[in-house]
């Protein structure tokens, strides 16, 4: 049962698009007792003592359209509280959408708790039409931990916490676009990551997730077994990777552009849930300790192909002033370089990233 204004516009639109009959649900509104008994085909409204039945209702879209609009004139509760109570999910295996206004306006503890909570349930989760500033974005990357530099790349010269992403409208490559999780080379790699759009092309662009803690539990049992207790080394690749490739990304002049390596279990445990997540990504991991080469890199593809299964994934198609938050621990994600030459598609692409930092996996 919700309590939530767009919950209950949401899970008549879920119902009623899903054809999902088979059950009963209840909520209140304000003052108003919704109960729809979708099997039976009646919907019950109780205001101040009174009930209205409604027969047979799914079976006349007039009936649907009417309650959909009551609920729409009833007055809304407070916007901040009823928008973090409200998320729903984007596929069955990964993401939130989390719907409301003014979000980050005011950062509670309670407002605060209710984003993580669902982040991590979630594993990834989208805001629309949330216009942060640079010091909106900090702060509320801030209420996650302690904030992280990249080892390559600068960041803005009034907010180093920031890094832009750009794609100028003429290059063919996107920073970031397969698989991955960010920094997985680093000793500690990133705890989460708040991706906020500036600029959007009309079409592409959109970044990919994908659910790791579900790619652990649905990998064949065999491969299991052979590397749940190993550990794989992850490779920086250099500044290259980072920079050199990507015209407008700017580089870090204080680091080390060396590449360097670390190693990390393959099956590490979530600190805050104790589910385990398979954490080996195409882009950085490049072997497994105490294989041979071949060995390693034939058990490696497979894991790289199941970890891209498309049932484990969610997909954004971002728009401008949206926020992404993922949980770098649980989730690999990729950003999609459709900007394929020939194709029309030269397109600007800009976004700003700050990343928390995160534990040594174990
Ligand atoms: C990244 O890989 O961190 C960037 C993702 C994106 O730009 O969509």
């Amino acid at each position: 049962a919700g309590t939530g204004w767009f919950q209950v516009q949401r899970l008549f639109a879920d119902r009623l698009h899903r054809q999902h009959w088979c059950c009963t649900d209840c909520f209140t509104v304000r003052w108003t007792r919704v109960c729809v008994d979708w099997e039976c085909l009646h919907l019950d409204i109780r205001f101040s003592g009174v009930c209205l039945r409604v027969p047979r209702f799914r079976t006349t879209s007039f009936f649907c359209a009417a309650i959909e609009l009551y609920l729409c004139i009833l007055p809304k509760p407070p916007i901040v509280d009823i928008a973090i109570a409200i998320s729903w999910t984007v596929t069955v295996s990964i993401g939130a959408e989390i719907i409301g206004k003014n979000i980050f306006d005011n950062l509670t503890t309670t407002v605060c708790d209710k984003i993580y909570e669902t982040l991590i349930e979630h594993k990834v989760i989208f805001f629309r039409d949330h216009p942060l500033s640079s010091e909106q974005h900090i702060a509320l990357a801030e209420k996650f931990g302690p904030l992280e530099t990249h080892a390559y790349v600068q960041g803005l010269d009034d907010h180093p916490e920031i890094v832009r992403i750009v794609k100028g409208e003429e290059e063919k490559n996107q920073w970031g676009e397969n698989w991955h999780s960010d920094v997985s080379y680093n000793t500690k790699p990133t705890k989460a990551v708040i991706l906020k759009s500036i600029k959007i092309p009309p079409v592409g662009g959109d970044t990919c997730f994908s659910n790791m803690e579900l790619a652990w539990e649905t990998l064949d049992e065999k491969i299991k077994d052979k590397i749940k207790d190993k550990k794989a080394v992850h490779t920086s690749l250099g500044a290259e990777f980072f920079i050199d490739d990507y015209k407008y990304m700017q580089g870090n002049k204080k680091r080390n552009y060396d590449e360097y390596e670390n190693e990390h279990p393959i099956v590490r445990t979530h600190p805050e849930t104790g589910k385990k997540i398979l954490f080996v990504n195409w882009t950085y991991t490049k072997k497994i300790i105490g294989l041979e080469k071949k060995e390693s890199d034939e058990i490696l593809e497979k894991i790289f192909e199941h970890q891209a299964r498309l049932d484990l994934t969610c997909r954004f198609r971002w728009t401008e002033n949206a926020v992404a938050i993922w949980d770098n621990r649980s989730v690999q994600h990729y950003a999609i370089s459709d900007f394929f030459p020939g194709r029309g598609l030269g397109y600007e692409r800009i976004m700003d990233r700050i990343a928390i930092e995160g534990d040594r996996p174990n």
